[in-house]
């Protein structure tokens, strides 16, 4: 594949993949993700989450991410932290008590500031609130918005910026590629957080779509830039592009093209800083389990053989 695609934060756009610790014992695969001429950077799909991170109260677990913090190191790839305050995957102890206000602040605080000093200095940002929001725009509820509204999110940011001034900062977040209440929620919350001198840096749009369902890429780009002229940067997060299988000819091509659309717009806006697929082959995508019937969304096939797809991420990178 071409050496021209991969780019180092000193270009215009890095490519990435999502990875995880099971898929690490694949030889093939693990070959693939390391020449770093092709994906600059790589994100833990969970090894350094709540639940792997600190199972028990206290009791923190670095073993799985530091894995994949060191294949980054080792590869020379930029890594993305992945996540710290999320309401899924959280360790079973967080959510099985009735804390006091002081108490969830407390927890939060320390979880932050313990895992993101632990990888202090490896990492170029980090998501630290993850799917904040409803589809409809409101606060999604867990425990720790239940307990202490959307302040949550300003205590775990400070506590990040302060365990690692240099990482940058992010909120991630799913369906907010273009126009919409959810998009409009976050595109507020980024203001008022900036209006109260809180630390926030960048915006994750995971990007998790469906074949001929995305959006344009004029709708894409007035979006993203909704987005950036708030004097932020932007990253596609987590891209896959699923359809309902079996593949078709017709359905691979329209794919291609999908990627192509969200990759160029990417590149368009001139703070987005790169793109991460969720995982680069089919083989481990988290699709099929999630959505069964549906998968064949990553531009690499269940054999690590390029589809379509991959043209249409080329395309995207280099036109
Ligand atoms: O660790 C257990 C293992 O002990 C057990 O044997 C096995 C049997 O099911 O399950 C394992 O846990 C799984 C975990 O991944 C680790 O492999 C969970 O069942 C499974 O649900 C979990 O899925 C992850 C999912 O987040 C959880 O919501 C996916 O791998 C991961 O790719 C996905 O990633 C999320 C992003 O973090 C946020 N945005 C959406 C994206 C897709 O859901």
């Amino acid at each position: 594949h071409s050496n021209t695609v991969a780019k180092t934060l000193g270009g215009k756009l890095y490519y990435g993949s999502a990875t995880d610790n099971p898929e690490l014992n694949d030889t093939t695969y693990v070959a693939m993700l390391s020449d770093n001429t092709f994906f600059g950077q790589i994100t833990p799909g969970n090894s350094m989450k709540w639940d792997a991170t600190e199972p028990e109260q206290g009791v923190f677990t670095f073993a799985a991410g530091d894995v994949i913090a060191d294949l980054a190191k080792s590869n020379g790839q930029v890594l993305r932290g992945h996540n710290c305050v999320w309401y899924n995957q959280l360790a079973s102890w967080v959510t099985a008590a009735n804390w006091t206000a002081a108490q969830a602040t407390s927890i939060l605080q320390t979880h932050v500031s313990t895992v993101v000093s632990h990888y202090a200095g490896q990492v170029y940002a980090w998501d630290v609130v993850n799917e904040p929001w409803n589809d409809d725009g409101t606060l999604r509820e867990f425990i720790f918005p239940e307990i202490l509204g959307i302040s949550y999110i300003t205590t775990a940011l400070v506590a990040a910026r302060t365990a690692d001034p240099a990482a940058k900062l992010y909120i991630n977040d799913y369906n907010i590629d273009s126009a919409g209440a959810k998009s409009t929620s976050m595109q507020n919350l980024v203001a008022s957080l900036q209006a109260a001198g809180t630390p926030i840096d960048g915006i994750g749009i995971e990007s998790h779509l469906i074949v001929g369902e995305v959006p344009s890429q004029a709708a894409l780009i007035t979006n993203y830039e909704a987005f950036t002229t708030l004097g932020i940067e932007i990253a596609i997060t987590e891209l896959d592009i699923r359809m309902t299988l079996p593949e078709t000819p017709a359905l691979l091509a329209q794919q291609k093209a999908d990627y192509e659309t969200v990759v160029s717009a990417c590149k368009a806006v001139a703070r987005c800083v790169g793109v991460t697929t969720w995982d680069y082959t089919d083989k481990y995508s988290w699709i099929p389990g999630t959505f069964p019937g549906q998968g064949a969304a990553l531009p690499w096939d269940d054999n690590l053989v390029i589809k379509p797809a991959y043209d249409g991420l080329i395309a995207g990178f280099t036109n």
